[in-house]
């Protein structure tokens, strides 16, 4: 988790900005139409009337690919320079039109008309369509499958190397409900792209609550409780299939697994006092029983990163696999696995944590008070002050 960024002024402007009101950076992908291209100038104002007749919030990242596709299609392609990371508001919106690249004036206007006809149309009596809920389409952030008695939670954010929004936090959590009551045997967690996770979204607190920062800790200490808190007492095997890079609480949280699996490329990182922070995800715990209180000080307190080897030889990783063949070996053995009895496997992992529960609930509290002092305090704020202005000047 990070801190609260109170001393940035852009904020204030992303407090007043409906666009980016719970902001999210998407991935925005164009997808071509079935439809002819050629929309007239008025079907193009039309459309833009229509929008204003909305009734629903279509939500941010609806918004940010309209946004992106009227600068396309009155502006041509995105030529201006890519705002700093300080200027959060004007940054998510130049990525979503520099996300169309070199998409013609004609075809943006295209889908500009399609995507408003579209909105438009799913506020009429057609809305029956709507998403199942606990369907992965219920979902924003993750892709959640179920197949061959595993339900796979795959953190989707692959242009942000799957770095834990607000959103993201709240998805998992319940991904994890539905998947601890669904038919499948055992469940994963893993990545989209290059990396497993970058840890917690450190543009997760920019939006300062009516309460200040003393509220925004608060609250972000509450998601965080019961983030880790829905892993803890999770009913079934979970095995973590780690792709690529971990940083922050993507790493702590893998003290909570049942198995963790990582290709050789993956590292496990967290910086928590290089960003004025403290342990999370019961890792004050979990890390020295599991590698010692000397091994667990050199990654929690000095921020070592391991390499995949090194993470297996201190325990907290079950198995590295090549790069290569790392999805197909895993897959082969997770398959095997779903096939074995349901309740037998449930019970026995609820054995194995129930020696520990107590102690994990514990940890977790402990860790989650201590987060929400650091979050507050000077050294934290200079040290997330120093990440976002070193990336400014890149
Ligand atoms: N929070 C917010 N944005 C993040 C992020 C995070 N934790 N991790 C990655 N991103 C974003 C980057 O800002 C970048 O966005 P941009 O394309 O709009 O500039 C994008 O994801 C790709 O990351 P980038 O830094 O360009 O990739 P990289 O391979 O050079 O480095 C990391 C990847 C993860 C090492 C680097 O992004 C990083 O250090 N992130 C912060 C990790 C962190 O401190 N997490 C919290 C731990 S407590």
């Amino acid at each position: 988790m990070a801190v609260p960024l109170s001393l940035f002024s852009p904020w204030r402007f992303v407090r007043s900005t409906r666009l980016i009101k719970g902001l999210r950076i998407p991935a925005l992908q164009l997808h071509t139409t079935g439809s002819v291209m050629g929309v007239t100038v008025e079907d193009f104002n039309h459309a833009k009337a229509q929008l204003n007749t909305l009734k629903k919030d279509p939500g941010n990242e609806v918004k940010l690919k309209i946004y992106a596709l009227f600068k396309q299609a009155t502006q041509g392609p995105c030529s201006t320079p890519k705002p700093g990371m300080l200027d959060f508001v004007n940054k998510v919106k130049w990525d979503a039109w520099k996300s169309l690249g070199s998409v013609s004036q004609d075809e943006a206007r295209q889908e500009y008309v399609d995507l408003i006809s579209s909105l438009v149309g799913a506020e009429g009596p057609a809305q029956a369509t709507a998403k199942p809920s606990g369907s992965s389409a219920a979902y924003e952030t993750l892709l959640v499958t179920t197949e061959d008695n595993i339900t796979t939670i795959l953190l989707n954010r692959p242009t942000k190397k799957n770095a834990i929004t607000v959103e993201m936090y709240n998805e998992i959590v319940k991904a994890l409900e539905l998947a601890g009551k669904d038919d499948s045997v055992i469940t994963v967690l893993t990545g989209s792209g290059d990396f497993y996770c970058s840890g917690n979204d450190l543009n997760n607190f920019t939006k300062i609550p009516d309460g200040g920062i003393e509220k925004m800790a608060k609250d972000s200490g509450e998601l965080l409780r019961g983030f880790v808190k829905a892993f803890i007492d999770f009913p079934k095997p979970l095995i973590g299939v780690i792709n690529g890079p971990a940083v922050g609480v993507s790493v702590t949280l893998l003290g909570l697994f049942d198995v963790v699996y990582a290709t050789e490329r993956a590292t496990f990182h967290t910086p928590f006092s290089q960003l004025g922070q403290s342990p999370e995800g019961c890792s004050s715990y979990t890390f020295p029983k599991m590698m010692g209180t000397a091994k667990a000080g050199e990654m929690l307190l000095f921020n070592k990163k391991l390499t995949a080897n090194e993470a297996c030889q201190r325990g907290l990783v079950t198995e590295v696999f090549p790069d290569s063949s790392f999805q197909t070996e895993v897959r082969t053995r997770l398959k095997a696995y779903a096939q074995l009895p349901r309740n037998s496997l449930a019970l026995s992992k609820q054995l194995v944590r129930a020696v520990d529960k107590e102690r994990l609930h514990a940890a977790n509290n402990q860790e989650v008070e201590r987060l929400m002092e650091r979050w507050l305090s000077e050294e934290c704020m200079n040290a997330i002050m120093s990440f976002f202005q070193a990336r400014a000047r890149l």
